[in-house]
């Protein structure tokens, strides 16, 4: 059986967060064993680290990356790279469980061509946040977004098109995944700072993970 057959059986519980937005409760906690197994993998070869905006100013989220394209940012702007520029190494290609993860996510939530070539890692410790932003740095808009939370729990503020409107405050668990595509592909999102708490797996951190098909 495989894991996107045992949560249809399970009706899993699925929240609509706006038009083509999904909140899948606890869909990843299944896969939580080899998704940490595979993320120690990953940062053995391309470790977290704080990169820099476009403005200078260090980000207080600490990143990776795994895929054969890669976010990432300095002083000449954000994109897409098929090297981690810390050290000229091509990204550890995704996993088999992040991608499969991802794709099960997306056809759940209505998104049955979900093909990503991107997965951002995140890392929050106590006191981080994001800022609200779009995320447009991909070629193609009509792919979604896969947002994976694993550790402690956050706020996620979701909006809308413009930074300005109304935001919806989630909190996201360990094992949620947040899809969106179609009309919120661009809505405006963040994280709230981290409080202060402790997970039985992942410790004092948050980490999310964030596919998306770039090129
Ligand atoms: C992101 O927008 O890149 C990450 C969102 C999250 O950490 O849940
Ligand atoms: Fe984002």
């Amino acid at each position: 059986m495989s894991l996107f057959d045992h949560h249809v059986e399970n009706e899993m519980r699925q929240e609509l967060l706006g038009e083509n937005a999904f909140l899948l409760r606890g869909f990843a906690r299944l896969a939580e064993t080899e998704l940490l197994a595979e993320l120690a993998r990953v940062i053995r070869q391309s470790p977290f680290r704080n990169m820099i905006t476009p403005s200078g100013r260090r980000m207080s989220v600490a990143m990776t990356n795994c895929g054969e394209l890669g976010w990432v940012s300095d002083r000449a702007g954000y994109r897409y790279a098929s090297t981690d520029p810390q050290n000229g190494l091509r990204w550890l290609s995704m996993p088999p469980a992040f991608f499969q993860l991802a794709v099960n996510a997306a056809r759940s939530a209505g998104f049955s061509d979900f093909m990503p070539d991107a997965c951002l890692i995140n890392r929050y410790e106590v006191g981080t946040k994001l800022s609200l932003h779009q995320d447009k740095d991909e070629k193609d808009f009509g792919q979604p977004i896969v947002s994976v939370s694993l550790g402690l729990p956050a706020v996620f503020l979701f909006g809308g098109l413009k930074r300005t409107d109304k935001t919806r405050r989630i909190q996201l668990l360990h094992g949620d995944v947040v899809v969106w595509g179609g009309a919120s592909r661009l809505h405006y999102h963040g994280i709230l700072p981290l409080k202060p708490g402790h997970h039985e797996l992942l410790g004092d951190y948050r980490i999310n993970l964030t596919f998306r098909k770039a090129g």
